[in-house]
């Protein structure tokens, strides 16, 4: 009876193994051969009209019981503001190329109530322009605005942002002054449309690129500000799409989007569970999250030929898990639990984007409050944080630093017949001069013993921060927020120059070398 229940909670990972042997790891930190800036910008979140993000999620009104700033939940704002979140991207997705500005200025009482025709429901519109500006002030972040090329025209795109950031005595800007906005905001991105190969408009590269060519014109800077113009790029490995892109339009543009979302079995129909989960779908998760690199590096490639000083970005404005709906849940609200197994996948891919910074301008992990791979969970007045979000506050040292280039020497995780990366690293010095190096663990029953030494430097002081629990599918839940949560970190040694760190197995570790 005893063995009938140890044996299902080994299979599901759910008891550590005894004392596995660690993987033998080398980790060299290039600090002889400083690289490109990590863009703050890869840390950028996104939020969508969709579930229970804007409304709930973010905006409860001013007469809530829920304590808010001007409509905006306290709680929500007060850990969000802790990621140092750097870009906002709003309104959506797929709704952005459905929504018409207008709908959400002035009297919210006389807003009108519109269907959400790509995620269900009624959007009140509460929510709107000066609301959003409002939230972005609040966190300190810039804003990424998501024009309506689908169903829009380049007539109301031009208004909406004369309307936003010009300061002169023209009607828009008058009627955002009647608004209650004297001042212009600064707009410092803004995308011409969304998925316009799917959701955006089933448009084919060649056309959209002559539409993004003619709708861009009309993108104009008032008073100062200045937009970059980020245009719809590909999904996963459509490369005509990118090529096609920067062949006809790569001038016109400072950005490029890329779309890649993991799922644990590729399979849109059955995507597979957040949380119940064995430990071949969570090599099976990291194996596909680990495409991104293979993504980013095809991506790029093709962007290099057109633009080899590498002047436009690429922008991966949608990435993260993507699940089956939770049981009993609306499926089109895209609410899912987040587990470990996420915080890990956040880890991976904000490495891989560090390590690309080089062309890797902006990425914005979708999203931000209760959809998908979110940082927070609601319910009602209550609020958890997730795995991932630590992982967001952990490697927030990154932003903004000068990566060093990592090169990793390690055994692989093999399962079956399918075998990935045992560790992933990346590495940065702040403007103070701190080292920090951001190192996971994919393996879930084996810690890995990393051999560190740094080209071009010397360690003094070392501390760090670790993210790991016991199982692969430990997660906060409202009556249990603190399952996974950050600890301080200390199983290293350091002889010398010599470092040597022991890496928990499934964990996430940020170290801090002075
Ligand atoms: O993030 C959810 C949806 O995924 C977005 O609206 C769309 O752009 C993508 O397909």
């Amino acid at each position: 009876m005893r063995n009938a229940l140890v044996l299902p909670a080994l299979v599901a990972g759910l008891l550590p193994l005894a004392a596995a042997e660690p993987i033998k790891a080398s980790l060299v930190l290039r600090a002889d051969r400083p690289a490109s800036v990590i863009n703050k910008n890869i840390y950028g979140h996104f939020a969508e009209h969709l579930g229970r993000l804007i409304y709930e999620g973010i905006w409860v009104g001013e007469n809530s019981p829920i304590p808010n700033t001007g409509g905006v939940r306290n709680d929500v704002l007060a850990a969000l503001k802790d990621l140092n979140i750097p870009v906002l991207r709003w309104p959506g997705g797929c709704f952005a190329d459905e929504y018409h500005w207008r709908d959400g200025i002035g009297p919210r009482d006389k807003r009108p109530r519109r269907p959400n025709a790509s995620w269900g429901g009624v959007d009140t519109n509460a929510f709107g322009t000066h609301e959003f500006l409002q939230l972005c002030e609040l966190l300190g972040a810039d804003p990424y605005i998501n024009g309506n090329l689908g169903s829009g025209t380049a007539q109301e795109t031009m208004d909406w942002i004369e309307y936003m950031t010009s300061d002169s005595d023209s009607t828009l800007a008058n009627l955002r002054r009647q608004n209650g906005r004297e001042k212009p905001w600064k707009i410092p991105y803004f995308a011409v449309g969304n998925e316009s190969w799917g959701c955006g408009g089933e448009m084919r590269p060649e056309y959209y690129a002559d539409e993004y060519r003619r709708y861009q014109t009309f993108v104009k800077n008032y008073s100062g500000n200045h937009i970059q113009k980020l245009a719809v790029g590909s999904h996963d490995d459509y490369y005509q799409w990118t090529d096609i892109l920067m062949e006809r339009a790569g001038k016109y543009m400072d950005g490029l989007s890329l779309h890649y979302y993991t799922l644990p079995t590729s399979n849109w129909n059955h995507k597979g569970s957040a949380t119940q989960f064995d430990e071949s779908a969570w090599h099976a998760t990291l194996a596909r999250t680990l495409r991104m690199e293979e993504f980013v590096t095809r991506h790029s490639e093709i962007m290099d030929k057109y633009d080899p000083n590498k002047r436009v970005g690429l922008m991966v404005d949608e990435w993260g898990t993507w699940y089956d709906a939770e049981p009993g849940r609306n499926m089109g609200a895209l609410y899912q639990q987040n587990t470990l197994r996420d915080a890990v996948v956040a880890g991976i891919n904000l490495n891989i984007f560090n390590e690309h910074s080089d062309r890797v301008k902006m990425a914005n992990i979708a999203q931000v409050v209760n959809v998908l791979q979110a940082m927070i969970l609601t319910d009602k007045e209550r609020m958890v944080l997730t795995p991932t979000y630590h992982v967001f506050r952990m490697y927030r040292v990154h932003q903004g630093a000068t990566r060093i280039p990592v090169e990793l020497t390690a055994s692989r995780y093999t399962l079956g017949d399918s075998s990935i990366p045992s560790v992933s690293a990346s590495a940065s010095r702040d403007s103070a001069g701190r080292v920090h190096v951001s190192i996971v663990n994919l393996d879930p029953n084996r810690p890995v013993e990393l051999a560190t030494t740094i080209a071009g430097g010397q360690f003094g002081n070392v501390s760090g921060e670790v993210l790991t629990a016991a199982a692969m599918n430990a997660m906060n839940t409202f009556d249990s927020p603190a399952a996974v949560k950050p600890a301080p970190f200390s199983a290293f040694k350091l002889a010398g120059s010599d470092l040597t760190v022991t890496v928990p197995s499934k964990s996430v570790v940020v170290l801090e070398l002075k």
